[in-house]
């Protein structure tokens, strides 16, 4: 595996365009299967994780090709089959959301349980008293969770938590069912907004997307669409940080300004200068240093816990101490010990992490754990003095196109070297 050599203390200047949001893409791939015929997707990221759900598309049956790197064609003709396989649902636990489009489509879905991940356990239970409140049965063997419906049928489905992954595996699965679902506590991120408004245009009826409270009357159904995938929020909020963390000034370009505006907020009471260009685009500054600021994640509209990583980075050079908590995932501070390596002041408590803020970081050898967590080392190494040594790359390929390319294009001081096997 390679690995990236980072000469920090460059301020960052000039501009970058986002790609399309990976947590879009994938559930708006999952969602072909419900649908008859072609639907073509474009500005679809170029990651892996995406590569793996168009590997899982064509193990079900379905005909997937790229166009081109960022245009996915999906066609959708045969009888689809119901079992997903093994290491494409452990490559990616978001296969999961396979289960609803599946169920809805065959009555069956046959899917592994997508287990945890270094961030947390990542139970399925809301999914599976979900799709029981549908008119599902199943069963849980052999690693496998086996759903079987003769018909779902629409009712009444409470989510116990605004969970992203059930919001959207109850919206594909009512969208074919008898009669009108209505999802109470449902997650409001702007991929939910992002699926509902394609699974309309395949001629479903989904209102409320976006809010708490989803209904869907459900229709015999859905025809092949195109569709462009919304411009990534967490991506586009990582290269505000970097603009930011290295006193630099970048145009983040390709961004729904609405998208990030919880990161904004905070961005602006730490002293940074955040300003709007147009209605896609947004200028990011902080040529003077910025203060300490708490943060809680919470469901969006809340801080995105997709950002937590990020924020600590930046924190560890602001002028004074912040409060971090992390309610989202139980062990989302696995960057925190790589960060201390760097110089960082920072103590962990559960849930809750004090950053103090120190006059520079360090350079040193670092390894990625989790995705987000390393676009944080990556973002400590752009600002520390020194060379920072970033091991771990397949993580951060999961979730983020050409980012070294991207921050070269803004002055960063960042090399790719292949892995020769020594090293940690
Ligand atoms: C989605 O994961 C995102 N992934 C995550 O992004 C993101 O962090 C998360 O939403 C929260 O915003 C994709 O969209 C592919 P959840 P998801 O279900 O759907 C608990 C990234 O870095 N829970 O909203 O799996 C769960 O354990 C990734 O891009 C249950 O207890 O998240 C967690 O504590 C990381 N039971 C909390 O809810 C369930 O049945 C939020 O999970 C489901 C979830």
């Amino acid at each position: 595996m390679s690995k990236f050599h980072i000469n920090g203390g460059v301020p960052l200047i000039g501009e970058v365009v986002t790609s399309g949001a990976k947590n879009a893409a994938l559930p708006l791939l999952a969602a072909t299967i419900l649908m008859e015929g072609d639907t073509t997707l474009t500005n679809v990221p170029n990651l892996m994780d995406v590569i793996t759900m168009v590997r899982m598309l064509k193990a079900l049956g379905l005909n997937a090709e790229y166009r081109s790197p960022n245009i996915v064609k999906i066609s959708n003709t045969k009888k689809v089959r119901h079992v997903a396989p093994y290491e494409l649902v452990t490559a990616m636990r978001a296969s999961f959301f396979v289960a609803g489009p599946l169920l809805a489509k065959t009555g069956l879905a046959k899917v592994p349980m997508p287990g945890g991940c270094s961030i947390g356990s990542r139970p399925i239970d809301i999914h599976l008293k979900g799709f029981k409140q549908l008119g599902a049965s199943y069963s849980i063997e052999h690693g496998f969770v086996d759903l079987r419906a003769k018909k779902l049928i629409g009712s009444h489905v409470y989510l116990d938590f605004p969970s992203v992954g059930a919001t959207e595996n109850m919206m594909m699965a009512a969208c074919l069912a008898e009669g009108t679902t209505l999802i109470e506590n449902a997650a409001q991120e702007p991929e939910i907004v992002d699926l509902g408004n394609m699974l309309n245009k395949a001629g479903a009826q989904v209102s409320g997307h976006g809010t708490s409270t989803i209904t869907i009357k459900g229709v015999t159904s859905l025809t092949g669409v195109t569709h462009n995938v919304i411009p990534d929020r967490v991506e586009a909020g990582t290269f505000m940080i970097a603009a930011a963390i290295t006193r630099g000034n970048v145009l983040v370009k390709h961004v729904n300004t609405l998208d990030v505006e919880p990161l904004v907020v905070k961005l602006k009471a730490a002293g940074i200068k955040v300003e709007e260009v147009g209605n896609d685009a947004l200028r990011v500054s902080a040529l003077n240093g910025f203060q300490a600021v708490d943060i809680e994640t919470q469901p969006f509209p809340g801080f995105p816990t997709d950002m937590q990583a990020q924020m600590m980075s930046l924190l560890t050079l602001a002028k004074g101490t912040s409060v971090i908590k992390e309610t989202i995932f139980e062990n989302r501070f696995m960057h925190a010990p790589e960060l201390m390596r760097m110089g960082a002041d920072i103590k962990l408590n559960n849930h809750i992490a004090l950053v103090t803020g120190v006059s520079g970081l360090s350079g040193a050898e670092v390894k990625i754990t989790d995705l987000r967590a390393g676009a944080a080392l990556i973002l400590a190494g752009l600002a520390a003095e020194g060379t920072t040594t970033v091991y771990g790359l397949k993580h951060l390929r999961r979730g983020y196109e050409n980012m070294a390319q991207k921050l070269t294009a803004l002055g960063a001081r960042i090399d790719e070297i292949p892995e020769t096997g020594a090293g940690r």
